[in-house]
């Protein structure tokens, strides 16, 4: 259901870091109002507020989902929230995107499913680097077979010192449910499977370490929530091999922290029987007449969502111009997949999902 006219009006759930970035892209769309924050924080509250020029501070997402005059909410809470907020924001009628990871775990995954499926809302978990150029241009060349059989992708993002506040959620296994898998590792492992188009994985391996946060080393300053105590309780890298249904395979690896060379390196690399692509470089390698040859990346103009917004799209899901680009089916496959980490992890075995 659209609100006034063409507008969808929005509440924001979550006033911290990531609700600011993600409201410019929001705020800039015509199709979209900002008409209501919720956090329990009333000076992050009202920070957000006075940015955005919101009418109404809420202190929670209930008082927020109580409100007629919202059509559609973001949520950007820390994970532990994820699940009960997009559920009660789809059981009082709300569409809902979430932002990542999808939840804690799959059972509370398939939840949230369930809410949106009773409700006939519109739920996307809102996987940004999907909309990017980099992937859509992976998953276009995947999908015009320009690789030949992709038999392998090594999926990585790897930080040198990029631990978001020690002891603030983030850290904290009880509310944030892992460390960089799920804070950065499901961005690539998402792109992955999405280049590849193949969401089911057949088994799991996978292995987690805590080096450098337990140490009080790397930390960045991200996040506007409070560190409190300066616990660390999840890990700082995590890898991961998947087997795909289709034959291929993925490799994946998540450093909040690590020695290396570059601040930061992040990639989705796709091995192909005619060529390979590295996409986070936008280069596609093959062999030509007289040896390898480096190509760039095809035209803007063939990608699939243009706009690169995760929000225009998530508004054209609203109004029934697309369907979602991110199904509730793929949102599950990933959060499978993430829990068949950890329990590999955890049983030192692969795991099927
Ligand atoms: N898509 C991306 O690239 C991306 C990037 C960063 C963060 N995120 C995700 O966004 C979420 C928030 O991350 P952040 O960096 O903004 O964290 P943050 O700590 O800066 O902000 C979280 C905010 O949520 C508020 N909050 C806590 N419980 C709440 C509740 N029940 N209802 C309403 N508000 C509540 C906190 O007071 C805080 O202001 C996380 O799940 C994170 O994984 C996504």
């Amino acid at each position: 259901m659209v609100g006034s006219g063409t507008v969808t009006r929005f509440g924001v759930i979550g006033a911290g870091a990531i609700a600011h970035v993600a409201c410019r892209e929001l705020a800039r769309l015509p199709e979209a109002d900002i008409v209501a924050v919720a956090d329990p924080h009333a000076g992050r509250a009202r920070d957000f507020a006075e940015r955005f020029g919101v009418e109404r501070t809420l202190g929670d997402a209930e008082a927020l989902l109580a409100l007629d005059a919202v059509d559609a909410v973001y949520i950007a809470v820390p994970n532990r929230w994820h699940a009960p907020v997009a559920r009660a924001a789809l059981e009082a009628g709300k569409h809902a995107l979430l932002d990542k990871p999808f939840a804690l775990n799959g059972a509370e995954a398939r939840e949230v499913v369930a809410a949106a499926e009773a409700s006939g809302r519109c739920f996307m978990l809102g996987m940004n680097q999907r909309f990017s150029r980099e992937v859509q241009t992976a998953r276009a060349l995947v999908t015009a077979g320009a690789l030949g059989e992709v038999y392998h992708v090594k999926a990585y993002w790897r930080r040198r010192a990029g631990i978001p506040r020690i002891g603030s959620w983030f850290t904290r296994r009880s509310e944030a449910g892992g460390g960089s898998l799920l804070d950065i590792g499901v961005h690539m492992l998402d792109a992955a499977l999405f280049a590849l188009d193949d969401f089911d994985a057949v088994s799991v391996s996978g292995a987690t370490h805590a080096k450098f946060g337990v140490r009080g080393l790397a930390e960045i300053d991200w996040g506007r929530s409070e560190a409190e105590g300066g616990v660390f309780d999840v890990e700082d890298f995590a890898t991961a091999l998947v087997r795909l249904g289709g034959g291929a395979t993925l490799s994946l690896d998540a450093a909040w922290a690590m020695h290396q060379e570059v601040p930061h390196t992040m990639n989705v690399e796709l091995y192909g029987t005619e060529a390979a692509y590295s996409a986070y470089e936008s280069k596609l390698y093959r062999e030509g007449g007289d040896g390898y040859v480096t190509v760039e990346t095809p035209a803007p103009d063939d990608l699939e969502y243009p706009h690169m917004s995760r929000m225009q799209h998530f508004l054209d899901v609203v109004a029934g111009r697309e369907p979602p680009a991110v199904t509730h089916a793929q949102a599950l496959a990933v959060q499978g997949i993430l829990d068949a980490v950890y329990a590999s992890a955890a049983g030192g075995a692969e795991v099927t999902p």
